[in-house]
């Protein structure tokens, strides 16, 4: 999905969202484009996924990988209330380097706490 400025329409980046739906669960990935970096759009995308994946598609979990050379990444995650649950060593590899992964998710008996 394409994220976008609301008036403008201007594409800053894309979410996708993976469905697993024999485990009633999602995988999603985000990019943002390095011009509109923090400026808070990869965690609103996210929160609208979370809204979309949980009240919408009645999902039970909603997951995401990140590099640990991307920290940011895992702070939009903590922020909208997942937690880290697995550390992936030399998972992936990147111009030519292995890099070390973190897995992190959201259950909906959390999304649903969160939004008490
Ligand atoms: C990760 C990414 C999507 C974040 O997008 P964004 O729109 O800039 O994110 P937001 O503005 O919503 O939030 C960024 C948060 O990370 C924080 N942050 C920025 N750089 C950081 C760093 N080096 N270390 C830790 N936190 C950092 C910001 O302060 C902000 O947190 P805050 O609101 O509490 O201050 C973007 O950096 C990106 O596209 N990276 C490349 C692709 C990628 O790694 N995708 C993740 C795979 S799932």
């Amino acid at each position: 999905m394409a994220i976008t400025i609301k008036d403008s329409g201007e594409l800053v980046g894309a979410i996708d969202f993976k469905l697993r739906p024999e485990f009633n669960k999602s995988e999603f990935g985000f990019w943002i484009g390095v011009p509109f970096w923090n400026k808070g759009y990869a965690s609103e995308a996210l929160s609208v996924i979370l809204k979309f994946g949980f009240e919408e598609l009645k999902l039970n979990k909603i997951f995401a990988h990140h590099m640990i050379t991307n920290p940011a990444s895992g702070n939009v995650m903590m922020k909208n209330g997942l937690i880290e649950e697995g550390y992936l060593r030399e998972d992936i590899v990147k111009n030519g380097e292995y890099i070390d992964v973190k897995i992190y998710s959201i259950l909906r008996s959390e999304y649903e706490k969160l939004k008490k």
